[in-house]
């Protein structure tokens, strides 16, 4: 489809009621909305106020009732444990249904939380999509996080019921989830009140008599649950991101504004039509997972694909082409990392030739920084349009980007291209005055967010407002960058303590947090080192208490192993280096972003603020040795 980009554009900006109402009647509704957006409590905006709806109704039944019943809704994909499977519309509505009736049963009602910790399988979605279905919130926590984390989340969400399965399945290795929830519960100050286990065949985890119910038992009895209306502004979800401390951020996404935004992006944004076939090759625990794995795909009428695997080593880099052309893959969506890959493995893509992936329209790509090598090489194999798209866990759906289902640009490579319609991104300098093309400052989005966009943290507004009072009327995204003379926005990075690896997204202050708790370690920084294949990996440095004379390779092993257990092996924190003392200003902040040229082997200015110079030839000297620097 070719359209007027410009025109859309602007009257998205200069008058978002009628634009998003327009966008709402593809939307089915209990009650219309009595006011598009209500801006009566600025920075808090809610839109479709008055408005109800249920979020599982138009993703399931409403299918269902038109006759998509017979049509693949998911396809679970698992290459590790060598199953596939197809779910359709009606009988995912069926599963969702009974599992809505057995949270019903175990007292989940309107306004509960329940937290999900599950692996890739469809009945991950079975269980976020039964909590939609009675009006209760769903918090998925990633399964790479560990105990610890899973605990964070608990005590923060309060869930009466917790999902889970007996493991996980990661590539050859079985992960026994049951420990780790069982862990996580122990810590955690909040008890939820019953826990479902989804039994997989690799693992039978024990129960626990009274708390812990088996999924399969509780399916065979329970009578399914109707869909229940909520309000367009009572939550759908809770997701929890990383800040710039230990403590996650919980994302806060409403129903109304969600299942108008998505269902928009799906035909504007990704260009994909109902009954095709749409990949997001992610985990559900990721924002990429709840839009584009659960939501997204099924609000549109597509089928989703639940893979269970990794790009590369299930088993083999062709993994991705095999399920493209098994399955008839329209549209894939996945991190660039997972590129970075497959070119590793097979530089010349000869996997490739043994695949027809003629029914790949597009491949997107977001979670981090598209490199253009990584970009050339995609469009080079594939000759298809590679689409870079920038967004993050509290926007939900793609800030910029090059929209399909609008007008084609041409591809800038190291660009996502431009605005996506509803968001006024504007580059600014702290005092909110807008720069120049070319010049980089901070990417901020003029207030009001479109919808879909979180409205507020969970149980915490005071740090919501963090983001929309540091520049009054924008909210600020966290990362800086520019718009160069054609309107086209480069992404350079975060500004703050938040790292991507592997197109997860981390806090480098939480690791921080932790090395410093060791015994042995005086002070501490870890910051994020670019890397080929994750494109940034943690690295830190520590000085020790004086007197400490243990080996230092012991404490900086004994450093990664509490990183993996409190954060999880996602954290990738791996090397760490023991150093006499971290560079300062005088007033004693640690000069992280010159750590982090240093490690990077980038040019730097001293700053002239620093206390003593001569602690930079130690950084240098420690970075040489972990492999990175100059
Ligand atoms: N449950 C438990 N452990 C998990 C996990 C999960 N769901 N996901 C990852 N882990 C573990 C891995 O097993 C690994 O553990 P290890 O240190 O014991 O080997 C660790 O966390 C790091 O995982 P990952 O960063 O995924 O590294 P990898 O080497 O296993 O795989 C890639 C590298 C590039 C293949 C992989 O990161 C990938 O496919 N990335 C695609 C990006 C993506 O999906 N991003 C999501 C947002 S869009
Ligand atoms: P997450 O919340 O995990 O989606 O991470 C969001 C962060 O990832 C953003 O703030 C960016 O720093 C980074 N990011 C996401 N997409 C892109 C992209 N296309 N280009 C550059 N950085 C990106």
């Amino acid at each position: 489809m070719t359209t007027d980009y410009s025109e859309i554009y602007e009257r998205s900006i200069s008058n978002p009621e009628i634009f998003w109402g327009e966008a709402a009647e593809d939307v089915q509704w209990e009650k219309k909305w009595d006011k598009v957006l209500d801006d009566s409590n600025k920075p808090f905006y809610k839109w479709f106020v008055g408005g109800k709806l249920n979020t599982c109704y138009n993703a399931l039944d409403y299918h269902v009732q038109n006759g998509r019943g017979d049509q693949t809704a998911i396809i679970y994909d698992s290459p590790v444990t060598d199953t596939v499977r197809k779910i359709t519309y009606s009988e995912l509505l069926e599963k969702v249904s009974t599992f809505a009736g057995a949270l019903r049963d175990l007292g989940v009602s309107k306004g509960d939380t329940v937290i999900t910790y599950m692996p890739m399988i469809p009945e991950a979605l079975v269980a976020v999509l039964a909590c939609a279905r009675i009006g209760a919130v769903h918090s998925v926590v990633f399964g790479g996080f560990a105990p610890n984390e899973l605990a964070i989340r608990i005590d923060d969400a309060k869930p009466k019921v917790i999902v889970s399965a007996s493991c996980g399945v990661e590539g050859k290795k079985i992960l026994p989830y049951k420990p780790l929830l069982d862990g996580a519960i122990e810590i955690a100050e909040h008890k939820p009140e019953k826990c479902v286990i989804f039994q997989r065949p690799q693992v039978d985890a024990p129960l626990i008599p009274g708390r812990d119910f088996d999924w399969e038992t509780l399916m065979s009895k329970s009578l399914p649950a109707d869909c229940v209306a909520v309000a367009a502004t009572d939550p759908l979800y809770i997701l929890y991101t990383s800040g710039t401390t230990g403590k996650p951020k919980g994302v806060m996404r409403d129903n109304g504004g969600h299942a108008v935004a998505l269902k928009w992006s799906m035909k504007y944004l990704y260009d994909v039509k109902p009954g095709e076939v749409y990949w997001a090759a992610s985990d559900v625990g990721w924002v990429v997972g709840h839009s584009y794995i659960v939501y997204a795909p099924l609000l549109a009428g597509c089928t989703t694909i639940v893979y269970e695997g990794k790009p590369v080593g299930t088993p083999d880099p062709g993994a991705f082409w095999r399920v493209i052309s098994e399955h008839g893959v329209s549209v894939l969506f996945t991190a660039p990392t997972a590129f970075r890959a497959i070119k590793k493995e097979d530089p010349n893509a000869e996997y490739l030739k043994k695949y027809d992936i003629g029914s790949l329209r597009y491949l997107f790509l977001a979670g981090e920084r598209l490199d253009p090598d990584t970009y050339h090489w995609a469009v080079d194999m594939l000759k298809i349009p590679v689409i870079d798209h920038w967004w993050q866990t509290e926007t939900g759906w793609g800030i910029a980007a090059n929209c399909m289902g609008i007008e084609q640009f041409p591809v800038k490579a190291g660009s996502p291209t431009k605005s996506v319609p509803g968001y006024n991104v504007q580059i600014v300098d702290s005092e909110g005055n807008s720069l120049p093309a070319g010049e980089d400052g901070i990417i901020a989005i003029k207030l009001p967010l479109p919808p879909g966009c979180l409205p507020t943290l969970w149980n915490d507004d005071k740090r919501y407002l963090e983001y929309v009072t540091e520049i009054p009327g924008f909210y600020v995204t966290g990362d800086g960058g520019h718009v160069d003379e054609d309107g086209y926005l480069f992404i350079m990075g975060r500004m703050d303590d938040v790292i991507n690896v592997a197109g997860h997204r981390l806090s480098t202050g939480s690791m921080e947090e932790i090395v410093a708790k060791h015994r042995d370690v005086a002070e501490c920084a870890v910051l994020g080192a670019n890397e080929q294949l994750k494109g940034q990996v943690p690295v830190g440095f520590a000085v020790l208490k004086s007197g400490v004379d243990r080996d230092p390779d012991e404490i900086v092993k004994e450093l990664v192993q509490m990183v993996r257990s409190d954060i999880g092996p996602v954290a990738c924190f791996k090397q760490c280096a023991i150093v006499n003392a971290l560079p300062k200003t005088r007033s004693g902040k640690i000069l992280r972003a010159t750590m982090r040229k240093i490690a990077n082997g980038e040019d730097y200015t001293v700053p002239s603020t620093i206390e003593d110079e001569s602690v930079l030839g130690g950084i240098e000297e420690a970075a040489k040795k972990l492999g990175l620097g100059k």
